[in-house]
């Protein structure tokens, strides 16, 4: 397949690209940038100059396209709720020019999605509607555009990692470094699940190949990775304390990510295995990862 993919020059798009090629597949990867550009023809992918706020530029790519694979996501956190809105839109505009063929469109979501806390998110639990959890439009508008006659499924993720990037652990390094101290909330125990971002790219493809329309899939290795282990790996590599906090006091120490924090999200990819076959491969998982993290070489 000639396959066009958004987000191609992203942590988990970097991952897809060598996927696909070396799968037998075309890769026509969405640039905005010459430095971009240039990543993409560097790794053997075509460019497609263009934005996802620029729906022209998308519905062009996916109209050349055999099948349509969206990662690119505006992570600007402080304008979360208008990013998702830019995702339904982009993915709405991706999905106009598929509607009626067997062309695929995979589109990405997250494994928080189901807002039953505690509970183990499988890939038949529906998404919270975007009114309470904005990152919902995402799968909203594939289902929306299933329902119009895509083959569109949907990739939740959960952390993604390797040594240099570890999802929103990321985040919580850099907070540990700048107060001194690693935290988690109350016992820890709460749990989020993880991947390494080598075993994502896989499950994109088959997704691709071979996902059902409507369709959820999980891209989960490590169902549920404690906080309480996480903060502690983050405290050995920075070689500071590791405290517990309160959760009245998560919002103050954590900011914006203290209302992640303290949840407890575990989630299979039980069904996802079943379904497509896909399976987590031997990559370390998130603690081998963080204690060998480039974020804490001197
Ligand atoms: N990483 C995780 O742990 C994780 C967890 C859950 C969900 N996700 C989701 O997975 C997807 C991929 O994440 P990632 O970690 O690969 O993100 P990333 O490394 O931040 O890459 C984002 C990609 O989107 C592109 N992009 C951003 N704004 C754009 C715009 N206006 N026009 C065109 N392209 C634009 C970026 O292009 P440039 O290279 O030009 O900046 C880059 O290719 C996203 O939907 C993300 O929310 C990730």
């Amino acid at each position: 397949m000639r396959v066009f993919l958004t987000g191609a020059t992203g942590f988990i798009g970097t991952a897809i690209v060598p996927e696909l090629i070396n799968s037998g597949h075309q890769v026509l990867g969405l640039a905005r940038s010459d430095a971009g550009a240039k990543s993409l023809r560097d790794a053997g992918a075509q460019v497609h100059r263009g934005d996802i706020e620029d729906l022209e530029s998308l519905r062009s790519g996916a109209a050349m396209s055999d099948g349509v694979i969206h990662t690119a996501f505006n992570h600007d956190f402080s304008k979360y709720q208008a990013n998702c809105e830019a995702d339904r839109r982009a993915i709405e505009a991706l999905g106009s020019v598929l509607i009626g063929s067997d062309r695929p469109l995979v589109v990405t979501s997250g494994t928080a999605m189901t807002a039953r806390p505690g509970s183990l998110a499988t890939e038949d639990d529906a998404p919270a509607p975007s009114s309470a959890i904005p990152r919902s439009a995402s799968e909203e508008a594939a289902e929306a555009a299933a329902a119009r006659g895509v083959r569109a499924s949907v990739v939740r993720l959960p952390q993604v990692h390797d040594r240099v990037k570890h999802g929103l652990v990321t985040v919580l390094i850099a907070v540990a470094r700048e107060k001194g101290v690693s935290a988690y909330v109350g016992d820890g125990r709460n749990r989020w699940p993880a991947v390494h971002v080598l075993d994502t790219a896989p499950l994109y493809r088959l997704a691709l190949e071979k996902g059902s329309s409507g369709a959820r899939y999980h891209a989960v290795a490590e169902e549920g990775v404690p906080l309480r282990e996480i903060a502690e790996a983050i405290g050995r590599g920075l070689k500071v304390p590791v405290v517990s906090k309160s959760p009245e006091e998560a919002a103050g120490h954590f900011g914006w990510l203290g209302f992640f924090v303290g949840g407890d999200a575990p989630a299979s990819s039980v069904l996802t295995q079943q379904r497509l076959g896909w399976r987590p491969t031997q990559q370390p998982g998130l603690i081998a990862d963080l204690d060998h993290a480039t974020a804490f070489e001197s």
